[in-house]
């Protein structure tokens, strides 16, 4: 009986594990993989343009540099622009332009108001969304990219 569980362990295993699949120089423990994981990494089409490399909003000042100009750097200049553009993948060729989604969602993700009083998140201010101005889309009263009260 065990001998038969062993026995169909090791066939699944010879046909289910991939031939690349190897342990490296310190076993198996903590170095196993497989050498065309790396290949099918590396073949990831890249969505966010907004990496390290090209710091938050340097690559869409170049067209869009209003947007960038506006923003105060305490508010939402802390905010990647395809946090709430979405990936820019090849933008502005594929896609040409990005959809602007106006929705309140957009904004609630971050100013739903919560209840937690130890939260790191309560730095951001919130409002409840049932009774904050509930006949409109925020943005008709607020700039996106710069929300500072005072500018309303
Ligand atoms: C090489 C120039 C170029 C770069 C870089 C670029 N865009 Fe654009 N973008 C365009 C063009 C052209 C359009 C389409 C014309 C238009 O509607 O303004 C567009 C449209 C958009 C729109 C829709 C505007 C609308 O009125 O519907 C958004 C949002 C946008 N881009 C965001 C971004 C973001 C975020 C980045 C950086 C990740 C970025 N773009 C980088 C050229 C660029
Ligand atoms: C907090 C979310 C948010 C962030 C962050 C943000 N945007 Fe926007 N953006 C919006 C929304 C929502 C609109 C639609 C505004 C409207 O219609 O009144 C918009 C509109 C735009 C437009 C169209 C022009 C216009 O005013 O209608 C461009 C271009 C744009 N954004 C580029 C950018 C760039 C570049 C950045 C980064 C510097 C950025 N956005 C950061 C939410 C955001
Ligand atoms: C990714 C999180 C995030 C999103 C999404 C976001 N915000 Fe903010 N918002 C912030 C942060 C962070 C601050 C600054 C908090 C602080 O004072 O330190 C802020 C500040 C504000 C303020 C207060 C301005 C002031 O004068 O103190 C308003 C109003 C605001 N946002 C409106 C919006 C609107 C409208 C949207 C949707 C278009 C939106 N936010 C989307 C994170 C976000
Ligand atoms: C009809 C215009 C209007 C709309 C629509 C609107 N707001 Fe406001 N918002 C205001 C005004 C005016 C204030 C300042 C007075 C107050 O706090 O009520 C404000 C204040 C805020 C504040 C600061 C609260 C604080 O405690 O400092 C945040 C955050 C905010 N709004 C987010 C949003 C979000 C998110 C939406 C969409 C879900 C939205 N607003 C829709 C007009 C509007």
């Amino acid at each position: 009986m065990v001998i038969g569980i062993v026995l169909a362990i090791l066939v699944f295993r010879l046909f289910y594990v991939p031939n690349d699949f190897e342990s490296g120089e310190r076993g198996f423990m903590y170095s196993y993989y497989r050498q065309s994981n790396e290949l099918e990494w590396e073949n990831q089409p890249i969505k966010y343009l907004d990496t390290g490399k090209q710091h938050m909003h340097e690559f869409c000042i170049e067209c869009h540099s209003h947007e960038v100009e506006i923003r105060t750097e305490d508010l939402h200049g802390v905010i990647a622009c395809e946090n709430c553009h979405g990936p820019a993948l090849d933008h502005p060729i594929h896609p040409e332009k990005l959809e602007i989604d106006r929705s309140r969602e957009v904004c609630l993700r971050c100013h739903t108001l919560l209840t937690y009083t130890t939260s790191e998140r309560k730095r951001i201010p919130g409002i409840d969304p049932k009774e904050h101005m509930t006949e409109y889309e925020c943005v008709e009263c607020h700039n996106p990219h710069n929300p500072r009260l005072e500018d309303m």
